[in-house]
Formats: structure tokens, sequence, C-alpha cells
């Protein structure tokens, strides 16, 4: 994952130009997406429109972040093909690649502090996800509920 979109809300905003900074050192290159000031707006417009980057092809992955983290994980798995993972802990971070093979992270500015995202994003970047069939068949399981056809499933 070399491609990285970032976006944010007001809440996110502080915290956003410190990883940019961060993960361009590390050597990934990073598309902002907003937002460009400290001025309050709406978590899942900023969502809508990093994501709609993201599902067009421009990067691999994206990173959201809001005050908690999650009404910009909400509103982003509102988009299908997305698979946005909140997470606050390494573990989850590690976790949330292999077996769900999330492609957006999410974390929240307001709850932890820079230097434990900069280690989250991290993990998050540096993981792949497990072509297990066990997870393969959950992932799938995923999209059939996003196109309606569940129920063709047998549990
Ligand atoms: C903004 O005040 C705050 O509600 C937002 O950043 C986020 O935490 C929502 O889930």
């Amino acid at each position: 994952m070399k491609k990285i979109l970032i976006g944010c809300d007001h809440a996110g905003f502080p915290a956003k130009q410190p990883l940019i900074d961060y993960l361009t050192s590390e050597g990934y290159e990073l598309i902002d997406c907003g937002t460009y000031t400290a001025d309050s707006c709406d978590y899942p417009l900023n969502a809508h429109a990093t994501c709609k980057r993201l599902l067009n092809g421009e990067a691999e992955c994206a990173i959201l972040i809001c005050g908690t983290g999650i009404g910009i994980s909400i509103a982003a798995n509102k988009h299908k093909g997305i698979r946005a993972a909140l997470c606050g802990d390494l573990y989850s971070a590690e976790m949330s690649r292999q077996h769900n093979a999330a492609n957006v992270l999410c974390m929240g500015a307001r709850v932890i502090d820079i230097e434990l995202m900069k280690q989250i994003a991290d993990k998050f970047l540096t993981t792949d996800s497990l072509s297990t069939d066990r997870h393969v068949r959950r992932q799938q399981q995923l999209s059939a509920i996003e196109d309606g056809t569940i129920d063709d499933l047998s549990f």
C-alpha cells in the first residue's frame, strides 16, 4: 500500500497534517481529501468525498479521522465496497487487515493521541489481508449483505 487517501472533519483536522508528514517520511504518498481548515464541517460529507475517490481507484486505501472515529466510520461503511475499521489499538489495526481486509482505517483524534495514531496507521498499512478460506468467505458474505443477496447463502 503506497498511495493513501486521507480525510477528516474539523475534529480530526489537528491530526491530519502530522499524520501526513509522518507517513510521507515513511515513504507513502498521501492524497489530502480535506477538510482544509479547522472550521466546523460535517463528517459524512468528507467520508463520502474520500470514499468516492477510493472507489474510483485513486488509491488502495484511505484513512479517515473525526473526533471519535465513529461517525466517519459509519458514513464510510454506507458505501458499497468500503470496509472501514475504527481502530484505537494496534491489535485491532492488525486484525482489521488480516481478517476483515479493511480498506479504510478510521481513528478518533479526541480519543487517542497522535503518537498512537501513527503506530496504528503503520500497523494497518504494513499488514496484508489473509487469504484463508474462512476469512475470504466472511468477506464475501459482507459483500452479499451489500448486494442484498445474503438470503441466497446457507448458514
Ligand atoms: C464533531 O463534533 C464530532 O461529532 C465528530 O467529529 C465525530 O466524533 C462524530 O462521530
